[in-house]
């Protein structure tokens, strides 16, 4: 059996997964970004892991030649697990500031940029693949409905096409009873894989 969580790491998880609207928690995800990693290593999230593992059987040729947009990338720690399987050309897009300044500080990345996902337009590269990750516990249904709902409208405006959408069991440990998975201890969570259409020639004239 794992050991207790400590209550502080538990406050500062419920904290995120509790905010009620998007500024506060991107505020929140601010104010937990230097601790952000020794936190997660301690839920022993699995999240980049498994991301970089779907991108990895999902591209086409060598991951050195493929551009990855990685959504929500936080402090770079799914760049990190991108790089052990040969990728390096890395952007990144996140809402929180603070986030974005780890990353940027990680030089995993060529280019980030500052994104409100759901309503501002991504900055999309020509070409390649996008990834992002959420949890599926229950506190999170909502936000997980709408992201999923802006990804659906990525694809009808034939930008993206999906990939994949791969559920994951033991995505994080969860910090609460009810959030628990039949009280294996862990919540679950998805990785969403998108690969950028190619654009149209203009008609001739
Ligand atoms: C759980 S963290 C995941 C970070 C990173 N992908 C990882 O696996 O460590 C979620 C990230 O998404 C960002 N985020 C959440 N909602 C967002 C939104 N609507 N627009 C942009 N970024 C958002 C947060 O700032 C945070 O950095």
């Amino acid at each position: 059996m794992a050991a207790p969580l400590p209550p502080a790491l538990r406050e500062r998880v419920s904290a995120v997964h509790g905010a009620a609207a998007l500024p506060e928690l991107l505020r929140l995800y601010d104010e937990w970004a230097a601790r952000y990693e020794e936190d997660v290593a301690a839920l022993q999230y699995r999240a980049p892991a498994l991301a970089a593992s779907a991108l990895a059987a999902a591209v086409r040729g060598p991951p050195g030649a493929a551009r990855v947009l990685d959504v929500g990338c936080g402090t770079g720690l799914v760049a990190r697990e991108l790089q052990r399987h040969g990728f390096s050309w890395l952007d990144g897009v996140d809402g929180s500031a603070e986030m974005l300044c780890r990353a940027r500080a990680s030089r995993l990345y060529r280019e980030l940029w500052r994104c409100i996902l759901g309503s501002e337009p991504l900055p999309v590269p020509t070409g390649g693949l996008l990834c992002m990750t959420t949890r599926s516990n229950p506190s999170n249904l909502r936000y997980k409905a709408k992201l999923e709902a802006t990804l659906e409208r990525l694809e009808n405006q034939g930008a993206w096409e999906k990939v994949l959408a791969q559920e994951e069991e033991r995505w994080e440990r969860a910090t609460s009873e009810e959030e628990s998975i039949q009280g294996t201890g862990y919540i679950s969570g998805v990785v969403y894989l998108y690969r950028k259409c190619p654009v149209p020639p203009l008609p001739e004239s």
